[in-house]
């Protein structure tokens, strides 16, 4: 009954999406053709959406470099995408340390020779209100050390091969609080808003070599991630299967940015009234502790 409920709560979730990938299938392309025979790098593979992502990918003919920080859970992808017949490497990296993150970029490009498809996925998320984070400014750096700066390092190490080959794509897993601007996520929706911001900027200077950026502003996912807010139990939630869809359907279609209308809709009305939803954010705020 409760998997009923879940899946029943995933559809709606994943519902506001579906025109927009409907009108994406109907001009053509596919996951296979986008992956098949192509390396694609993807972190934070050994959990959740990178995990479900990185199955998919495989399946569907990619060659799959697999990077996070927990070796057993890496090996483990690596073990179930072989079972299946499919080609992947595991690249441990811990994406908040600079040097790392070059020293990981280096190695997959001696080792594979080049990057077709990146998925910057791996990340992590704080929830606490600004009332309790005066003496925490350490929760900001570590935010913006992995989403943000982590995301840039590796993209600046990969995008000048992408670019000699003209050809290439970036598909960066933002967060639907991101247009929200969801209150008590501060620190984690400013770090993802930066690499928007910064995808934005460098989206016009790549795309005449072939180098196309996408951001996924993804819903609530049941993974690892929410489950210390308890909250979000109740809440509906897409499946890591369901939020893997939604990146297969970028990297196949290569949009510039996916999207519900909800986010859409609100990030719209903050450019317009914003005081009308500040208002009702607030009341949100109120509600739920
Ligand atoms: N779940 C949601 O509701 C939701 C909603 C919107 C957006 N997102 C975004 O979706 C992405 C994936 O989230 P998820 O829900 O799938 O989370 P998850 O299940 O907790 O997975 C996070 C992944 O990131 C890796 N990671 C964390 N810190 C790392 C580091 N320092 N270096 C390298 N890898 C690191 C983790 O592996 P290790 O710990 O082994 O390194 C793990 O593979 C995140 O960017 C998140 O912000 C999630």
């Amino acid at each position: 009954m409760a998997d009923v409920i879940g899946r029943a709560g995933g559809l709606l979730v994943e519902a506001p999406h579906l025109p927009g990938r409907l009108l994406r299938s109907l001009r053509g392309g596919s996951l296979e053709r986008a992956v098949s025979g192509r390396v694609v790098l993807v972190t934070g593979a050994s959990s959740g959406i990178g995990r479900a992502t990185a199955l998919r990918i495989a399946a569907a003919g990619g060659t799959v470099l697999l990077v996070a920080r927990g070796r057993d859970a890496l090996d483990e992808v690596r073990r179930a995408i072989d079972a299946a017949g499919g080609d992947a490497h595991v690249h441990r990296c811990d994406l908040s340390d600079l040097a790392d993150v070059e020293r990981m970029a280096a190695e997959v490009l001696a080792r594979h020779g080049r990057v077709d498809v990146l998925v910057n996925n791996a990340g992590r998320s704080i929830r606490r209100s600004v009332d309790d984070s005066y003496e925490r400014m350490h929760d900001y750096e570590r935010t913006m050390q992995l989403n943000y700066f982590g995301a840039v390092r590796l993209i600046l190490a990969l995008l000048p091969q992408m670019r000699a080959r003209r050809r290439g794509h970036i598909v960066n897993i933002s967060s639907t609080g991101v247009q929200l601007s969801v209150p008590r996520y501060s620190a984690y929706v400013a770090s993802k808003a930066a690499l928007d911001a910064f995808a934005r900027c460098i989206a016009p200077e790549v795309q005449g070599d072939g180098v196309r950026i996408t951001t996924v502003y993804m819903p609530l996912v049941r993974t690892p991630m929410i489950v210390p807010t308890g909250r979000y139990r109740s809440f509906p939630a897409l499946s890591p299967d369901q939020a893997a869809n939604l990146v297969a359907d970028a990297l196949a279609h290569r949009p510039r940015r996916v999207a519900s209308p909800l986010g859409n809709f609100v990030e719209l009305a903050h450019a317009v009234l914003p005081g009308a939803v500040e208002n009702v954010a607030n009341g949100a705020y109120r509600l739920l502790r």
